[in-house]
């Protein structure tokens, strides 16, 4: 599949629905290389990845996950995305390295779109209870989950209510005027 940039971001959504696919060390390879070539300030590359494909290690994670993300439960991979900001530029009040690693992760995200895959990054997990299971050291930050999956064909049969609502549409944005404005404020 030859998606443009375009397609690949018009494509990319926060599904829910997941069956499981198996994603093996190439697909791995693929995401981690669109990471590695993303930029940074001064090139600091301030970014750490854990991947977790074992499924005992799955089977702990489902611990970390705050009420209301039970569809995690079906994850094929799970990616705790960490960084602190002594890693990266910190200018005044400037600190890059939320930012960096976030577009790093967007990159990672896009080219499992690309790929075919669900990659769904989430807030709603217990730091703590993650950096226990994953054996993350406690400077870091663990700015968010990336789950991932195939995308099943029948969400109804997995998801209700709203969830299942949003899984057929994407959620309203902004009006472009409501962010964007022309030279000026
Ligand atoms: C930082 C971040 C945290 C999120 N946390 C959750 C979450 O805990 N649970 C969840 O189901 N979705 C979560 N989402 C997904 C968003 O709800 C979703 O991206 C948004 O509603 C827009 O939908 P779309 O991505 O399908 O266009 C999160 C997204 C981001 C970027």
């Amino acid at each position: 599949m030859h998606m443009r940039v375009k397609e690949t971001i018009e494509n990319r959504r926060a599904y829910r629905a997941l069956d499981v696919v198996e994603i093996d060390d190439e697909t791995l390879d693929e995401l981690t290389t669109a990471i590695r070539l993303a930029p940074s300030c001064f090139n600091n590359q301030p970014w750490n990845y854990v991947f977790i494909r074992d499924p005992d290690m799955l089977e702990k994670m489902k611990n970390v996950m705050s009420p209301g993300n039970e569809w995690t439960f079906r994850a094929s991979m799970i990616s705790a995305v960490f960084s602190k900001k002594e890693d990266d530029c910190m200018i005044k009040n400037r600190e890059y390295h939320l930012f960096d690693t976030g577009m790093a992760t967007a990159f990672m995200i896009l080219r499992a779109t690309e790929l075919g895959l669900v990659a769904h990054p989430i807030a709603g997990y217990s730091e703590k209870k993650t950096k226990d299971v994953l054996g993350i050291p406690e400077e870091y930050t663990v700015i968010t989950l990336v789950i991932f999956g195939k995308h099943s064909e029948h969400p109804e049969s997995q998801l209700q209510g709203d969830t299942l609502k949003v899984e057929g549409k994407r959620p309203e944005r902004k009006p472009v005027e409501e962010f964007a404005r022309q030279d000026g404020y």
